[in-house]
């Protein structure tokens, strides 16, 4: 019980110190690398050497291995995370993979020799670990997977996500009550959009296509929205590694082919880096306020809400990166000393091996009406970050 107590302690005082950094460790989109440990920092840390045998991380260290520092989110799950297992006596190593697969190999390759006490993986391409994974297996060592499933494993133990299905659906439903899509079809009337979906090998892109489908494909069937690519399907609209670079040449290029003699009315972006290279498309296209198409995008980064608020982007799906956090810490807790953590899915999340019990966090559509409510008093973030 004594000990239930100490690790609940903890657990409250690592989200009280993140969240009183006043935003939740999300304060770094304009100096990315700042708050966090860089890709090559290698050394774990100094709190689990205070030897405090009442905390159940002492003595024990967690090997992160995160995706990329090239998008804000990454990082403040990292700096969460970090924060909350220190809080709990365990040392941490984290690294960041740049989106390159083979170094995120190596690095988890490194963590396995370490012989860390559990593994925390968000992949940067999900089917590509596998040969690594086994390994931490063979060597005892449990992983939890960290917002994108890890596939044709059995050594994932938990998964810790968002109802990916639910960001496509919140992201599609936002779409048909702005424009009033029931109202348009009513009175014979049509909008134009297209498509920018996320990373092939990221099974939350392949979901959030679906459930933007799920909500869109029968305005598609009847004409209510027109694609004039044509390209609705996720192969036609997937881009690898979720690339800016890639959304923004697709964007220019429909632009000034398919959309020469017509606007673009809404781009349905599964991502807001998609969202700011669209952005710059349609602004070199010359698109004014007048015909500012709606956009969407997904992780209410610092810059989106910024972009929201000066009306360059519409909405964004908020993703609490700090509850995340918190959950997956209640896993890593679970398989490091022998205790079940919370799970609110055990169907969804087949990775074609075994269906992952999970946890998934609730995402959010924010806008310029909820903003202030939703990440100003949620503490996300702070209203000088947003001024600034
Ligand atoms: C995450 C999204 C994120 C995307 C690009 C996905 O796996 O679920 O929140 O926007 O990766 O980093």
């Amino acid at each position: 019980m004594k000990k239930l107590l100490a690790v609940l302690l903890a657990l409250s005082m690592a989200f009280a110190l993140v969240a009183c950094g006043g935003n939740g460790g999300n304060n770094t989109a304009d100096n990315t690398a700042n708050n966090t440990n860089n890709t090559g920092d290698n050394t774990a840390n100094n709190a689990g050497d205070s030897g405090d045998a009442e905390q159940p991380g002492a003595g024990k260290t967690v090997g992160i291995a995160m995706p990329t520092q090239s998008s804000e989110r990454w990082i403040n799950d990292g700096a969460n995370m970090k924060a909350q297992l220190e809080a709990l006596g365990y040392e941490v190593v984290l690294q960041y993979a740049e989106d390159d697969v083979q170094m995120q190999v190596s690095q988890i390759e490194n963590m396995v020799a370490q012989m860390v006490d559990c593994l925390v993986i968000a992949a940067v391409d999900s089917g590509a670990l596998t040969a690594v994974e086994a390994q931490a297996k063979n060597a005892g060592i449990p992983i939890v997977a960290y917002d994108r499933l890890l596939m044709d494993t059995d050594a994932v133990s938990y998964y810790a996500s968002f109802d990916n299905k639910g960001v496509g659906t919140a992201i599609a439903e936002y779409i048909v009550e702005a424009k009033d899509l029931e109202g348009a079809r009513a009175a014979g009337e049509s909008y134009t959009i297209e498509f920018f979906m996320g990373s092939p090998d990221d099974n939350n892109a392949v979901l959030l296509h679906q459930g933007i489908m799920e909500v869109l494909q029968p305005y598609l069937d009847d004409g209510t929205l027109v694609c004039k690519t044509g390209r609705t399907s996720f192969d036609e609209t997937c881009i690898l590694r979720w690339s800016q670079e890639t959304a923004q040449q697709w964007c220019e290029n429909y632009l000034s082919g398919f959309y020469a003699d017509e606007d673009l009315d809404i781009v349905c972006s599964a991502f807001d880096g998609f969202a700011y290279g669209c952005r710059s498309a349609l602004e070199s296209a010359g698109y004014t306020e007048e015909n500012w198409p709606l956009i969407t995008g997904q992780d209410a980064e610092l810059m989106a809400v910024k972009n929201i608020i000066s009306g360059k982007q519409t909405m964004s799906i908020y993703k609490d990166t700090r509850l995340l956090a918190e959950k997956c810490v209640t896993m890593v807790n679970a398989v490091v000393n022998g205790t079940e953590p919370e799970i609110n899915d055990t169907e969804t999340y087949d990775n074609g091996v075994l269906v992952v019990p999970s946890y998934l966090c609730t995402p959010v559509a924010v806008d310029i009406n909820n903003y202030e409510e939703l990440l100003i008093d949620g503490g996300y973030y702070t209203a000088e970050q947003l001024a600034e």
